[in-house]
């Protein structure tokens, strides 16, 4: 008897060792594009918190900011292949990878921030996600909204588009991006995100476009002089998780990251509204100057919006797409 009692508590020990790599905390890794401080970060706090607490503390997230897990695009790759699980970045930069996406990066369709929760919150953004899972086996959880994309440069104010001419501008690997600069009259250089703050500082190109608040995260000031106030995009950067991983677990903690997601957005949307006033105002303190662009940007948008949006009816998944974006925003 006293043989097979042993056996049993060998039993139990052995299984209750196996067992007990899931019952420990479990712990994900989230790469974020930009360096701490910025909406990003906000918003990638902000989910491991309540992550944490929806899971009893038995599941983690570790942060990595400024992309120490690769460039925001490598990052989509990365967690499509269940290589990383969570990332988060611009909606730009993962356009490439699933083309509907760019009806939100298409210029001037939002034009205020409760455009943009309207859209990713409602029956648009639901699709979006799918989308999302369907091209690139990513799935979106959550939202940073980060404010509009100004631009900013080292060499002159700019406000006209004869001002842009000779500027040497950087913008994502992202053809909407790209072809709103050419209708604007300029050949914008493409270049990933990890390389922008070098490139900048090394004067090879003269200027780029993001919201302030990432400005001032990524402590461009330091490298740029002047900022326009274009507001063509409205910069929202999804959190994304790796369908892989999301598969993988179980349906409480299914729960725990859409929850999370969900209180992580409402939180970027007030963070949003609270502190880019506040950033504006340090940025000029530290000595940028910003500029409205001339006439209220009737030319840019008039040239943006009538030659751009019709190069990418196709990708977006056709016109239909854009008119019903329009219509949800009243429009
Ligand atoms: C980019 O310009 O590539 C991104 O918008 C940067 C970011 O994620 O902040």
């Amino acid at each position: 008897k006293f043989r097979k009692n042993v056996l049993v508590s060998m039993f139990a020990a052995a299984s209750l060792a196996l067992a007990a790599p899931a019952a420990l905390a479990n712990t994900f890794k989230m790469a974020i594009g930009d360096a701490a401080g910025g909406t990003q970060w906000e918003l990638g706090t902000s989910f491991a918190k309540a992550f944490s607490e929806k899971t009893g503390g038995k599941h983690k997230v570790d942060l990595f900011p400024n992309g120490q897990l690769g460039d925001e695009q490598d990052t989509v790759n990365n967690a499509s292949m269940g290589l990383l699980d969570f990332s988060i970045l611009a909606i730009n930069n993962v356009t490439p990878f699933s083309p509907t996406v760019g009806v939100l990066t298409l210029p001037y369709v939002i034009q205020s921030a409760e455009d943009a929760k309207k859209l990713t919150q409602g029956e648009i953004g639901k699709q979006l996600t799918e989308n999302t899972i369907r091209d690139a086996g990513v799935r979106i959880v959550g939202w940073a909204y980060s404010g509009f994309r100004v631009l900013t440069n080292s060499k002159k104010p700019v406000k006209t588009l004869d001002d842009l001419k000779g500027l040497v501008v950087r913008v994502p690997k992202n053809e909407i991006m790209i072809a709103t600069y050419q209708a604007w009259g300029v050949n914008p250089t493409p270049m990933s995100w990890a390389e922008t703050f070098t490139a900048l500082q090394q004067r090879v190109v003269d200027g780029q476009d993001n919201p302030y608040i990432t400005v001032a995260a990524m402590k461009f000031n330091e490298v740029q002089k002047y900022i326009t106030n274009i507001r063509y995009i409205f910069s929202l950067e999804p959190l994304i998780i790796s369908e892989q991983v999301f598969q993988a677990q179980k349906p409480d903690v299914q729960k725990a990251i859409l929850e999370a997601g969900q209180a992580a957005s409402e939180h970027s949307y007030k963070y949003l509204l609270e502190t880019e006033e506040k950033i504006r105002a340090e940025l000029t303190a530290k000595g940028m100057e910003i500029s409205d662009p001339a006439n209220g940007e009737k030319e840019w948008i008039e040239k943006a919006t009538t030659t751009v949006w019709p190069k990418f009816y196709k990708s977006i998944g056709g016109k239909d797409k854009l008119d019903a974006a329009l219509k949800s925003l009243g429009r």
